[in-house]
């Protein structure tokens, strides 16, 4: 089994890694969000071994990803609403929560026994040219051991998988560097259990206020198990709203430093850009987390926009560690 990521330069190996996907292995590939973990949605075994590669909870369902909204009406009941942000956000970084069809060919599993599935359209043309040829659902949480930061690079992906994925498809970094906004529409209101690469203002714009989902404790039945309060951890600690760091800290900057202080380690967006920090933020975090820090110090971050995807990553990165 081929086991290297592939530089940008070649030719990207799609029919290869549509291979692998028939074969039941996973694949890495690149989403305009973050890397993925690719297997073929309808294979029971194939969804087993993402949740055995990620170390993954099997509480916790798996994204459907699809090549369009043609391909998702084959899995899942679309409601008006639905329709309307799929024309609008498709393909790119949202994902609705929706009904399964009855005749939904996706693996149980997948959805971790729910009566409903997530289901997103990616728009990163290496995903894109994957999903076509392999022209069956792919079932794709981010590429990282369960609880990890996610990958923006292809390199991430080899380290945090190793040899538990059959091939990377390289296609550089990632646009958006923040997983999607997952909402579920299934409710009788629209509820946000993930902020992500759409803004939730864009999706008021459309349907009026929307509901987010409670925040839950850890041990109990959760509406969106990315809402483990403690996710997207480094291995060393996370301090928030740092105005100053301390010695032994990493510093991670985001707008201008206030004088007399340090300049930061890495910086987020120097302009205070939360769009270009989105997507530098894993990647830091990952760079950071070495010694001689001995904990992660983060500038404060404004709410607006990819503010809130931001902190709400932040804040689980820097919550208590189960068993630590
Ligand atoms: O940007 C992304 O969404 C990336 C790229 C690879 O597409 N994928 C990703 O997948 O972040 P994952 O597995 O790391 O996160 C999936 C999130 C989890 O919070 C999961 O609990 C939630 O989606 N989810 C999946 N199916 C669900 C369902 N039926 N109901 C509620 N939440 C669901
Ligand atoms: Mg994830």
């Amino acid at each position: 089994m081929s086991n290297t990521a592939l530089s940008a330069s070649s030719p990207p190996p799609i029919a290869e890694a549509a291979e692998h996907l028939r074969a039941g292995r996973l694949v890495g590939f690149p989403t305009e969000t973050v890397y993925g973990l690719g297997g073929d949605a309808t294979s029971d075994r194939a969804v087993a071994r993402i949740f055995d590669a990620k170390e993954r909870p099997r509480f916790n369902p798996l994204i459907i990803h699809l090549p369009d909204l043609e391909a998702a009406r084959k899995l899942v009941e679309f409601t008006p609403e639905a329709r309307r942000l799929a024309d609008l956000f498709w393909p790119g970084p949202l994902t609705l929560v929706l009904p399964r069809r009855a005749d939904c060919r996706v693996s149980l599993l997948a959805s971790a026994g729910l009566d409903t599935l997530a289901v997103r359209v990616p728009g990163h043309p290496l995903a894109q040219a994957l999903l076509r040829a392999f022209a069956r659902p792919i079932a794709t949480p981010s590429a990282n051991r369960s609880g990890r930061v996610s990958p923006t690079l292809a390199e991430h992906v080899r380290s945090e998988l190793g040899d538990r994925v059959a091939l990377v498809l390289d296609g550089g970094p990632c646009r958006v560097g923040i997983e999607s906004t997952v909402l579920d529409l299934s409710r009788e209101l629209p509820t946000l259990l993930r902020p992500g690469g759409v803004a939730q203002e864009a999706l008021e714009g459309v349907l009026g206020p929307i509901a987010s989902a409670p925040n839950v404790e850890d041990s109990i039945a959760r509406p969106s198990p990315g809402m483990l309060a403690s996710h997207y951890a480094p291995s060393i600690p996370v301090r928030l709203e740092a105005l100053a760091p301390t010695p032994d800290e990493a510093w991670l900057g985001f707008g201008a430093v206030p004088p007399g202080i340090r300049a930061p380690d890495l910086q987020l967006s120097e302009s205070g850009d939360p769009i270009e920090a989105a997507a530098r933020l894993f990647a830091a975090l990952r760079s950071l987390d070495r010694p001689p820090f001995t904990r992660i110090a983060v500038m404060p971050i404004p709410e607006a926009g990819l503010g809130a995807a931001i902190n709400d990553r932040l804040r689980r990165a820097a919550a208590p560690r189960p068993g630590a």
